[in-house]
C-alpha cells in the first residue's frame, strides 16, 4: 500500500538530505568573522521592505548617517539603497529574494532590513519562503542575537537563537506525503549547533554574564534537540567559570513571568523555533516587539531588523507615518557596535532610553494622537546632541 506515495515522499526526502549535508560541509570550510577594523570602508546597505518598513527603516538609516556623519565624509562609511526587496518584486519574480537583489545585498558588509510580508499557507498568495528566513540563509546569518533589558525588574537578557536549521532549515520544504498525512523536518548539525553555543559563551565571557541557559525539549524532541543540548553541553566545558543549566522550553516561557526567578536568566541559546516564540515574549515585558531589535550575524555578513513584521494593517488604514521606528533604532545600535562604533552605539541606546521612558516628550502611539515617525527621530537626534554636549 502506498507504495507510490511513500517512493515520491522518499525521492523528496533524499533531495533535501543532499542539501543539508553540502550545507553542512560548507559550514566546516567557513572562514573567520570579518575584522571590520580592517576595513577601509564599510558598505551599510538600507533595505526597506514592505508596510511600514520602508517608513521606520528609512529613519533609522537618517539616525545612522547623522551618527556617522563624519565618516561619511571621509569615504570610511557608504550607504547603499537596496531597493526591490519587495512581496510585489518578490511575486513577480517567485524568489523570496530576486536574484538581483541578493546580488546587491552581498555588495554589503551589512545590512540594515526593514521587516518584510510573508504569505502564509492558504492566504491566496504564492507559497514563497519569508524574505527574512532566505536572507538568514543565503547570507549564512547562523546567530540571531536579541536583547531584553528592563533594568529596573533587574531583567538583562540576550538570546542567542540560532537562526538557519531547526524548524526553519527546510521549513518550505515539507511534504504532503497523501492527502491525509503531512511531513515537515527539523534540522540539527554539529558544527551548527557549535557555531551557536560558542558565539553566546563568548558573549557571556565578554560580558561577564555568569550564566548560560541551554533552553530545548529534548525529552520529546530526541534527536535533534538532544543533538542541540548535547553540543552546547559539550562547548560549556571551555567555559568553567560560567554556570550552564537546561530548561525545557515549556518551563521557560513559564519561569519567564515568574518574577522571584526571571532575573537568574542572563544568556539563553536555543533552536530557531523555541527562540522565535521566546523572544516574542521577552519583548513584551519590555514594552512589546516595536520596542527590540534583533542582530543576525554571520562570518561574513549580517543583518539587522526589527522583530516584528511589517504591519500592513497600519499602512491599509493610513497610519504609516505613525510607526514606532523604536526596534529599528535599537537594531540601529546593534550594527553600530558589530561594525565597531561602540561609542555611537551606546549613544544611541542611551538616548532611546530617554526618549522611549524617561521624560516623554513625544508619545509614539501608531496613530494620529501620538507623534510621527520622523518627530519621534528628530528627537532621538535633538537627545544625542545633547548628550554629547552633556546637556541630557
Ligand atoms: C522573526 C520573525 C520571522 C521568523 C518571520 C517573519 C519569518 O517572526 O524574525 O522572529 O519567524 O523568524
Ligand atoms: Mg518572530
Amino acid at each position: 500500500m502506498y507504495t507510490k506515495e511513500i517512493e515520491n515522499a522518499a525521492e523528496h526526502f533524499k533531495k533535501l538530505l543532499q542539501k543539508q549535508l553540502e550545507r553542512n560541509d560548507a559550514i566546516k570550510t567557513q572562514g573567520d568573522f570579518t575584522d571590520y577594523s580592517a576595513l577601509d570602508k564599510i558598505v551599510i546597505g538600507i533595505c526597506g521592505g514592505d508596510g511600514i518598513g520602508p517608513v521606520i527603516t528609512a529613519e533609522s538609516a537618517r539616525v545612522l548617517k547623522f551618527l556617522l556623519n563624519r565618516d561619511v565624509e571621509k569615504g570610511r562609511i557608504v550607504f547603499k539603497t537596496i531597493e526591490g526587496l519587495t512581496i510585489e518584486n518578490r511575486i513577480a519574480h517567485m524568489q523570496p529574494i530576486p536574484d538581483d537583489v541578493l546580488a546587491e545585498l552581498k555588495t554589503c558588509d551589512v545590512i540594515l532590513k526593514g521587516p518584510t510580508t510573508t504569505p502564509q499557507a492558504g492566504d491566496g498568495r504564492p507559497n514563497i519562503e519569508s524574505a527574512n528566513v532566505a536572507m538568514r540563509k543565503a547570507l549564512d546569518l547562523f546567530a540571531n542575537v536579541r536583547p531584553v533589558r528592563i533594568p529596573a525588574e533587574g531583567i538583562d537578557w540576550t538570546f542567542f537563537r540560532e537562526n538557519t536549521e531547526g524548524a526553519y532549515a527546510v521549513g518550505s520544504d515539507g511534504v504532503n506525503v497523501t492527502d491525509d498525512l503531512a511531513f515537515d523536518f527539523v534540522v540539527t548539525t554539529t558544527e551548527g549547533t557549535e557555531r551557536i553555543a560558542r558565539l553566546a559563551y563568548n558573549y557571556a565571557r565578554a560580558n561577564k554574564k555568569d550564566r548560560v541557559s541551554i533552553i530545548q525539549k529534548a525529552n520529546v524532541i530526541k534527536t535533534t534537540d538532544g543533538k542541540f543540548l548535547n553540543i552546547c553541553k559539550e562547548v560549556a566545558k571551555d567555559y568553567p567559570e560560567i554556570t550552564t543549566d537546561e530548561w525545557y522550553i515549556d518551563i521557560t516561557t513559564a519561569k519567564l513571568i515568574d518574577k522571584k526567578r526571571r532575573t537568574d536568566f542572563k544568556v539563553f541559546v536555543l533552536p530557531n523555533l523555541y527562540g522565535d516564540i521566546i523572544t516574542d515574549e521577552a519583548a513584551e515585558f519590555q514594552g512589546g516587539v516595536g520596542t527590540a531589535g534583533s542582530a543576525n550575524i554571520g562570518k561574513k555578513y549580517a543583518m539587522f531588523e526589527a522583530i516584528h513584521g511589517s504591519a500592513p494593517r497600519m499602512v491599509a488604514e493610513g497610519r504609516a507615518q505613525y510607526a514606532d521606528p523604536c526596534s529599528m533604532l535599537r537594531a540601529s545600535a546593534m550594527l553600530l557596535s558589530h561594525i565597531g562604533y561602540i561609542e555611537e552605539s551606546k549613544a544611541l541606546d542611551k538616548a532611546l532610553d530617554i526618549c522611549m521612558f524617561e521624560n516623554g516628550k513625544y508619545k509614539i502611539t501608531g496613530r494620529a494622537d501620538g507623534c510621527t515617525c520622523s518627530e519621534f527621530g528628530d528627537y532621538v537626534m535633538e537627545t544625542l546632541t545633547a548628550l554629547s554636549s552633556g546637556r541630557a
